[in-house]
């Protein structure tokens, strides 16, 4: 590396592309990549998700559905920034995972279809950023096809997402009238689909254009006139403070497939958006910029390549710098490792990565030593950062090995299942039966499938539909409270916790057992 650890460390910008499903997320990851040289063609990231494209077939489920569940890392240089893209799957049923992944980044990139406005996974995601905290950048995606009007877009992000917002840009049109967009940032208009020397025109003071140009001629021209000086009068003002503080959110509009919008949204984004932030731990605030080596791990996922057989664990760098082979402390163990099977995440190959800074995310070949969660660190000071957040299982699933001569990898399979985080395993108290929570009913799906594929163990699951988890506030309870309305289990720390057929069974345990106090994790960090 040429620079020095503090430029490396500002260079760093990391983040998640939130969305709805087909808002076009994939298309533009790939438009980034491009830019930023990681791919050569387009369809590389596309085809992995629809299954064709071999080298990243990392789970057969993934391919058989079409859809991503895997979250991946990408990583690209673009004009000395380097870019660190976490893809989030964008199934509903794995918004635990995603939500985890949002703890590693320090923005994201909203993208909204124009044709659809804002919808319910993309609102969901925003909460989780909303509360962090986090800058969020918007993209307008589709500008091409016909959508809604830009004001009522506008309107939508304020209204539905309660966020201010500031045009970077405005569309000239749209559909097959799109002529391109009014660029109010660069003060310039950039011309969809001409010559790439006519792209751009640059624009008087006044923000008109000089002289004579046939896009004058449209009445498309004067309208966007009209609306830009709208927005100059009654539109937020332009604030970089706010946007890094998260509480204003610059919008540019575009269409990811044709590649129209997306270098400048690229460059204005590297621009504004944050480097590497401070994170808070048991010892407080951590600076990216210190020298001893800290980070923490959000994801953990077995078998990512089937022919590899391995296991992953995934660190945010959060300060110094990663050396390979050096040694570090996990104080949840309390003991050293020493870290030399590492991997950085290019798009189309792992590469075995010797540094790596804060803002960086860092892959660890693991055989079971680590767990979601948690922080790994240098130095004499040993601190925890911030817990994660723990979501709630709604759904639950009863399962036990088919055949009971095979329990040994039956129990090495959930084991590792579970640590992975999608799914929650607990024991009834009485029979020591096993049970599974999940937010949605696809993790089981796909519990069953790799439990079956990757650890040769057939497993039968018996539903029991949803209930309302609550856990116990100490470490013991009357273990006769627990019947079938209420079903007493412990979680794979150990923690009491009852499972209750629905809201009127807690209540009405909470009204007959005061004394026994209950929470919910997810209200912790609400
Ligand atoms: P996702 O990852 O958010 O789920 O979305 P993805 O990028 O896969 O895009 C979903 C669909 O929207 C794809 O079409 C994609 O080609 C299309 N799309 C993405 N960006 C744009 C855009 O700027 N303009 C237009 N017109 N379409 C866009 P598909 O038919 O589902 O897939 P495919 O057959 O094109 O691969």
């Amino acid at each position: 590396m040429g620079k020095n650890f503090k430029d490396e460390v500002l260079s760093r910008r990391t983040f998640a592309i939130i969305s709805h499903p087909d808002a076009g997320k994939t298309t533009m990851t790939e438009k980034l990549l491009l830019f930023g040289g990681a791919i050569r063609d387009a369809g590389t990231v596309k085809a992995k998700k629809t299954g064709k494209y071999a080298t990243s077939d990392w789970m057969e489920i993934e391919k058989q559905r079409g859809i991503s569940v895997t979250s991946s890392v990408m990583q690209f240089d673009y004009d000395g920034f380097r870019v660190n893209i976490l893809d989030t799957p964008g199934h509903q049923d794995f918004s635990e995972d995603t939500y985890r992944t949002l703890m590693a980044v320090d923005s994201a990139v909203m993208i909204i279809d124009s044709a659809k406005g804002i919808e319910e996974q993309t609102m969901k995601l925003f909460k989780v950023c909303r509360m962090r905290g986090i800058p969020i950048f918007t993209f307008m995606n589709k500008l091409d096809r016909q959508g809604k009007p830009p004001l009522e877009l506008l309107a939508e992000l304020e209204e539905v997402l309660g966020i201010e917002s500031y045009p970077m840009n405005w569309p000239i049109g749209m559909g097959k009238e799109f002529l391109g967009i009014y660029d109010r940032y660069h003060n310039r208009i950039e011309q969809f689909r001409v010559e790439e020397k006519d792209r751009f025109i640059p624009l008087k003071n006044d923000g008109e254009i000089e002289g004579d140009h046939a896009i004058k001629k449209t009445g498309l021209y004067d309208q966007t006139l009209d609306e830009v000086l709208l927005l100059n009068e009654a539109g937020n003002e332009f604030s970089p403070e706010r946007i890094a503080a998260g509480n204003l959110t610059p919008v540019f509009f575009g269409s990811a497939l044709t590649t129209f919008g997306v270098q400048t949204f690229l460059e204005s984004y590297l621009q504004f958006a944050p480097p590497p932030k401070p994170r808070n731990s048991s010892a407080g605030e951590i600076d990216p910029l210190s020298e001893n080596f800290s980070g923490f791990v959000f994801k953990i996922q077995a078998n990512m390549n089937p022919a590899h057989r391995d296991r992953i664990a995934f660190i945010r760098v959060c300060s110094g710098k990663f050396e390979r082979g050096m040694s570090v402390n996990v104080p949840r163990l309390g003991k050293q490792i020493k870290l030399s099977q590492s991997t950085s995440f290019m798009a189309e190959e792992r590469n075995t990565v010797e540094e790596a800074v804060s803002g960086d995310i860092i892959g660890l070949y693991d055989t079971g030593t680590y767990q979601i969660g948690d922080t790994i660190t240098t130095g004499k000071e040993q601190f925890q950062f911030e817990r994660l957040p723990q979501f709630t299982p709604e759904l639950f699933m009863k399962v036990s090995a088919k055949n009971v001569m095979k329990q040994k990898s039956f129990y090495k399979g959930i084991e590792q299942l579970v640590q992975e985080g999608a799914i929650q395993l607990f024991k009834t108290v009485r029979m020591e039966e096993y049970l599974l929570g999940a937010v949605g009913q696809l993790q089981f799906e796909v519990f069953e499938h790799r439990m079956k594929n990757e650890y040769n163990s057939d497993v039968i699951m018996e539903r029991l539909g949803s209930k309302v988890a609550r856990w116990v506030d100490g470490d013991t309870v009357n273990e006769n409270l627990s019947n079938s309305r209420s079903l007493l289990v412990k979680d794979r720390f150990g923690k009491y916790a009852f499972l209750f057929e629905n809201e009127f069974a807690l209540r009405w345990f909470q009204d007959k057992n005061p004394e026994v106090k209950l929470y919910n994790p997810m209200d912790m960090h609400d």
